[in-house]
């Protein structure tokens, strides 16, 4: 079978592909995809997308695409076949069946980029919201074993987890917590022990992007549940559920990623009827849970189910910083233990140091909380009231808590636009990165948690990029 790259995620994998002064457009294009192809993400025998696809949406002339390939043909990496498109050269099995890859600087490795401005990354834009929080030796040494290993985590940072958790409602136990390395990785553990290759799994879409590439390196298949007026469709949960024989979900259940909706308290009291009913077991995604702008923090889905499984999944990257690499994940005792075993042969443990410091953020929770409530309230609105001002012809709704907005094209023009705007000096994710739905190359991911004049330059660029796309067309 002859495998072919679709446009979006080709693109994805490109990355910032256009950035980089000094060399005409389409010697930066045919680097990037030598760097695809030389490491094996873009594997031999690919055929990739027709030139006139390409062209529309990398929002570059057909000829720069022509000569991108020209210069990749001359170098012996792609060859053109009578009748079966542009392929990669060789035969050898693909290593990476349809990745995603997160967006922005997740892809770029952390490093600054001539001057771009990331707004693509729903992450906070750096360590500040950290309070100050003492570490040294005497205090990793007084915090946990002395080897150093902690499989299922400290326990003083897992006892401050639980009894955060049950101050908002979720009765925990410290033995019902495990400390994972972000939440990514406490989904990657809960998906290898819940799921085999082949397995569906409903995830409410769109939805956070790192979820699609954990499916899509698993072999797992996506049902998407879309959502309605912004939230969880129960009663599409019910029929998807029954005509997929899926008993798996993934579902954000209070404030939403990528559109900043937050659940009202009975809307989350009605799905944990319906899990019961259904059977499921879920992966709750907490991780926003703690940025509702008004403070609150209604039970979550764990705390209401009575027969449901649910797996709770929490962070601190959001609240604190994604550098810490802390997250966790709450779970009943039978299941806790097996996931315990199972990170163990995995990476033995999370950082002591990180541990220490997320237990400090922990410790400060109400006044982070707060900083960051109101840092990101008032984030939303400017962002929302330039947007509103300058592109009209844009649909968006304002978040109610959250990093990031999910904004309505008013034509299939996502790609293009997040093309056009990275050579603008801005990133944003284009919305295929967080759905599989049709509608995704209508929408927009955009992260407003930057200080307010870099989000405001920003935002200006893309505007900018915008015109010029809409101009060009
Ligand atoms: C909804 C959601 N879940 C999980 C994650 C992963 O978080 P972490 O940095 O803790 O791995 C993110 C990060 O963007 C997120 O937005």
């Amino acid at each position: 079978m002859v495998d072919r790259i679709g446009t979006n995620a080709l693109l994805n994998m490109l990355g910032d592909w256009s950035l980089g002064r000094g060399l005409p457009l389409h010697r930066r294009l045919s680097e990037a995809m030598l760097g695809v192809i030389e490491t094996g993400v873009l594997a031999p025998g690919t055929v990739l997308p027709a030139e006139r696809a390409l062209s529309r949406s990398l929002a570059i002339s057909r000829s720069t695409v022509t000569a991108a390939l020209n210069d990749l043909k001359g170098a012996g990496v792609l060859e053109a076949r009578q009748g079966s498109g542009t392929r990669v050269v060789g035969s050898t099995p693909r290593a990476m069946q349809g990745a995603t890859v997160l967006p922005g600087i997740l892809r770029s490795n952390g490093e600054p980029q001539h001057g771009l401005i990331d707004l693509a990354a729903s992450t906070p834009a750096d360590a500040r919201a950290l309070p100050r929080v003492e570490v040294d030796l005497d205090s990793l040494l007084r915090a946990g074993p002395r080897h150093g290993y902690t499989p299922a985590g400290l326990p003083v940072l897992r006892k401050a987890v639980a009894e955060r958790l049950s101050l908002g409602g979720l009765a925990t136990e410290l033995d019902n917590v495990l400390i994972t390395n972000g939440a990514q990785h406490g989904l990657a553990l809960a998906l290898n022990m819940l799921t085999e290759k082949g397995d569906g799994l409903l995830v409410d879409d769109p939805s956070y992007p790192g979820i699609f590439d954990l499916m899509s390196s698993r072999g797992l298949q996506a049902i998407p549940l879309p959502r309605r007026s912004g939230g969880i469709d129960i009663v599409g949960l019910r029929r998807l559920v029954r005509d997929h024989k899926v008993h798996l979900a993934y579902l954000q259940t209070s404030v939403h990623n990528p559109t900043g909706y937050v659940a009202e308290a009975w809307q989350v009291r009605d799905l944990a009827r319906a899990c019961d009913s259904l059977g499921l077991t879920v992966l709750e995604d907490l991780v926003l849970a703690d940025l509702r702008y008004d403070g609150t923090r209604p039970t979550p889905l764990a705390g209401l189910v009575e027969s449901a499984t649910v797996l709770a999944i929490g962070s601190i990257s959001k609240l604190g910083w994604g550098g810490l690499r802390i997250g966790w994940l709450r779970a009943p005792t039978s299941i806790l233990d097996r996931l315990v075993r199972a990170r163990l042969s995995d990476d033995l443990g999370s950082s002591i140091p990180s541990q220490v410091i997320a237990a400090g953020v922990l410790a400060n929770f109400d006044s982070v909380a707060k900083v960051r409530q109101e840092t990101l309230h008032q984030r939303s609105q400017s962002a929302a009231d330039f947007l509103r001002s300058q592109v009209p012809e844009w649909k968006l709704t304002l978040p109610a808590g959250g990093l990031s907005m999910w904004i309505e094209l008013p034509g299939p023009l996502a790609e293009p636009l997040a093309q056009m705007a990275g050579r603008n000096g801005v990133s944003i994710a284009s919305g295929a990165s967080a759905s599989v739905e049709q509608g995704a190359e209508r929408h927009i991911r955009l992260c407003f948690d930057r200080p307010e004049s870099q989000l405001l330059e920003g935002l200006a660029r893309l505007v900018s990029a915008w015109r010029s796309l809409v101009v060009a067309d």
